[in-house]
């Protein structure tokens, strides 16, 4: 990386709580150490059209405690194509962009993989999605504030569902992950969780109501990843069923949606995201290439890319257990 360069940096894919953390975190981090950065708006569409323009200190002031990302951020179909990746790269050297932080999710950081295997350009990831869906970093940018947010909206759940002792289910994002549904799950006293990962063939609906719904208890509250990431259907599916085939009871469906994208990064992802901010342009120094940076057991790590996309990182098993022994 030549400091006569910029390095480039966007957002891309959903926005997470705490990616303006991360942007400060690099653009400080890179002036810090004599570099200049270019900031790029609309993710790799953005890239692709040329819209950067160079990030100062200042252009990063008072935006760690705002959620969304100052540089915006899109899905762009047009750099999943061969002629848009070719663009990008002409744009990136006719801006003088010697390297690229990416800060996104799944799809986002296999847009870099095959970027910087068709062109000579350095890419950094950092793992930035509420689904906490990247293998390799134990955390990701935005999943302990929407993690909060979800927790937060089911207390309130609960207040009503108790007072009209229902049963509620409870739909979170997630795409194929269920980290979002068990662990809210357990922080909020939920009767079960039903998640992609942990698809069986027995009936998970079966198992729950012969394990939540008793007596004793006078309202019940399941997590559901949203569906079609859960094959095991949605909120809907679970309400409908248990509508049909447990008539006796009182149940109502809430999908939480967007809000669990927004709000003030908690302090947890503040801190994550300006670690892993710092750390993108110390892989930069250490000409690093073709990683995301993550965090392992509190150590920074870098995961090669086609790593870090694999796709199935696993759930620990014992928060299953978890949820099933605390909510009888
Ligand atoms: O990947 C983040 C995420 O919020 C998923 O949980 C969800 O499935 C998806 O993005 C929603 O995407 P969009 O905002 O494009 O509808």
């Amino acid at each position: 990386m030549k400091k006569d360069e910029y390095i480039g940096i966007l957002t891309s894919g959903g926005d997470a709580s705490g990616m303006n953390a991360a942007i400060r975190a690099v653009t400080r981090t890179a002036i810090f150490n004599g570099f200049k950065v270019k900031g790029i708006y609309r993710g790799y569409e953005g890239l692709i059209a040329g819209e950067s323009r160079e990030l100062t200190t200042e252009d990063v002031s008072s935006i760690i405690q705002r959620g969304g990302t100052i540089l915006k951020t899109a899905r762009s179909e047009a750099f999943t194509t061969p002629e848009g990746r070719r663009e990008a790269y002409d744009t990136m050297r006719k801006e003088k962009i010697g390297a690229l932080v990416v800060i996104g999710g799944d799809g986002s950081l296999t847009g870099a993989r095959i970027f910087a295997e068709e062109y000579p350009v350095t890419c950094i990831g950092l793992p930035g999605t509420i689904d906490n869906d990247l293998y390799g970093t134990d955390f990701t940018i935005g999943y302990d504030t929407a993690l909060n947010t979800i927790v937060e909206c089911v207390d309130k759940i609960r207040d009503t569902a108790t007072s009209h002792d229902r049963i509620f289910f409870v739909e979170v994002m997630g795409r194929d992950a269920g980290f979002l549904a068990q662990n809210s799950a357990i922080a909020s006293g939920a009767e079960a969780a039903i998640i992609p990962e942990d698809r069986t063939d027995a009936d998970q609906l079966e198992t729950f109501i012969g394990r939540g719904f008793r007596k004793t208890k006078n309202s019940s509250i399941v997590i559901v990843t949203e569906s079609p990431g859960n094959k095991n259907g949605g909120a809907m599916h679970y309400a409908d069923r248990v509508k049909r085939e447990y008539p006796g009871y009182d149940v109502r469906v809430s999908i939480l949606g967007h809000l669990q994208r927004g709000g003030a990064p908690s302090a947890n992802d503040r801190i994550l995201a300006s670690r892993l901010g710092e750390a993108a342009i110390q892989a930069l120094m250490e000409d690093q290439h073709n990683i995301m940076v993550g965090i392992h057991n509190n150590e920074i790590v870098y995961v090669p890319f086609d790593q870090a996309i694999k796709n199935d990182k696993p759930i620990d098993k014992n928060l299953i257990r978890v949820l099933n022994e605390l909510s009888i």
